[in-house]
């Protein structure tokens, strides 16, 4: 009906992108951040390592990790005048909403002297969100919790600083138990980057038209919220607590089968991959650990959890379409044993995504021939037809 779809060039400048960052085989479940799988970065290097080498596409010698870390350090505090906006909230706010909220908020704090066309800017650009997001994040933990919020401290670690900054109050300051902080540094890891996801496809296309990186970075933030994407991990949660009891899955499994119900098994399935997630098995990992240290191993949720992924895994509906547990599937599980709400479960992500936002977002403003992104669509509406006056319609 509305002519034949011609071929732009343009079409493959909006519709799809180069990148350096992040490799995705999803028939293989292979993840490479500049060309090293990721279960090697999760397991050796640290998440400010892994930072490191997604804005500079190597990893530090130790010269450059001691610098960069410092330099992180050193930038962790926001404005004063940040914490005022806060307060506009309720307090009973979903703190994606407070985070969003805040973080497009840094944009009128960074703007005036901000020229994106210069290198070393937007190096500071990236320092400023790597380093202060933690502690934005905690803050909206604790603006919802009506506690004071608790300034970083530049002498302890990135992962170390952040469950501080959620649980220490001016009564008693947190303990960081190193097993659980290595847990968080490693989450962190696992959600740095994932390509072009729909949240750094987002950003890539509000930063195409020039915006102040901050605001584009509140994008990605806005897109990652939902279910779909990196709601899933608070949705995986609230399915395990609804199924409740290892007898109920079956009847889960059916619903989640059940072309008329819109249920989804959360945690389940991938837009890319169709294999195992190589996140999802470093997780599961990682959550045996937490779990152990925490003595925990019999928690019911992590016993309903498996037994989920034995049945679906052996399920020919979910083999067929190639379903299987996904990043979000077991890191729900590792941070409410540390203690973090699920409402926060989202805000962990964004907070661990945001390095890989602002790579991609420097990737494409260092490229001089990029261009305003402009997705071509096609028209499935109405041919051209005449007006009538409301009397003939
Ligand atoms: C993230 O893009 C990224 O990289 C995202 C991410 C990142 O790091 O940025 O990896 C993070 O978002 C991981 C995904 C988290 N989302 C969830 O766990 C929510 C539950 N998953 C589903 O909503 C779903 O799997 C999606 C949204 C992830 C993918 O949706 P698609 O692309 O529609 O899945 P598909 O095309 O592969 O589906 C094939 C079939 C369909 O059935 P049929 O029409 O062929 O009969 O599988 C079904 C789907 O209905 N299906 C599911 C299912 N996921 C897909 N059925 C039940 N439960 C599910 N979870």
């Amino acid at each position: 009906g509305h002519g034949v779809f011609t071929f732009d060039p343009g079409f493959l400048s909006t519709a799809s992108c180069e990148s350096k960052i992040t490799f995705i085989d999803g028939g293989k479940g292979v993840l490479l951040h500049r060309g090293y799988p990721i279960d090697q970065l999760a397991t050796q290097s640290d998440y400010l390592e892994v930072c490191y080498l997604l804005l500079y596409g190597e990893l530090p010698d130790q010269k450059q990790k001691e610098h960069f870390t410092s330099t992180v350090q050193n930038h962790t505090m926001v404005h004063e005048q940040l914490a005022a906006f806060y307060k506009g909230f309720r307090r009973d706010a979903h703190p994606m909403a407070i985070m969003a909220g805040v973080v497009a908020a840094l944009s009128a704090f960074y703007h005036d002297s901000l020229d994106i066309t210069d290198p070393h800017h937007r190096e500071v650009c990236a320092f400023r969100l790597i380093a202060k997001i933690p502690t934005i994040a905690a803050m909206c933990y604790k603006y919802t919790k009506g506690q004071p919020f608790v300034y970083p401290r530049n002498d302890q670690s990135y992962a170390g600083n952040f469950l501080r900054m959620m649980f220490s109050t001016p009564c008693s300051d947190y303990q960081v138990n190193p097993v659980l902080e290595r847990a968080m540094d490693r989450i962190f890891t696992l959600h740095a980057d994932h390509e072009q996801n729909a949240s750094t496809s987002t950003v890539r296309l509000a930063g195409s038209s020039g915006a102040n990186p901050f605001a584009c970075i509140a994008a990605g933030i806005a897109a990652l919220w939902g279910p779909a994407h990196g709601g899933a991990n608070e949705a995986v949660l609230t399915m395990l607590e609804e199924i409740g009891d290892e007898s109920r899955i079956d009847e889960f499994v059916a619903r989640a089968k059940d072309k008329n119900d819109p249920f989804r098994l959360m945690g389940f399935g991938h837009r890319v991959y169709k294999n195992f997630d190589p996140r999802a098995k470093v997780m599961k990992q990682t959550c045996d650990e937490v779990l152990g240290e925490l003595g925990l191993d019999n928690d019911p949720l992590l016993k309903i959890a498996k037994r989920l992924e034995q049945i679906a895994l052996e399920d020919e509906y979910f083999i067929e379409r190639s379903l299987y547990p996904n990043v979000d599937f077991y890191s729900g599980i590792i941070l409410k044993a540390i203690g973090i709400p699920t409402n926060m479960f989202t805000v962990i992500f964004a907070l661990a995504r945001t390095v890989g936002w602002i790579a991609h977002w420097n990737e494409m403003i260092s490229d001089p021939s990029y261009r305003i992104g402009r997705p071509r669509q096609l028209y499935t509406g109405e041919d051209k037809r005449e007006w009538k006056p409301v009397s003939e319609r």
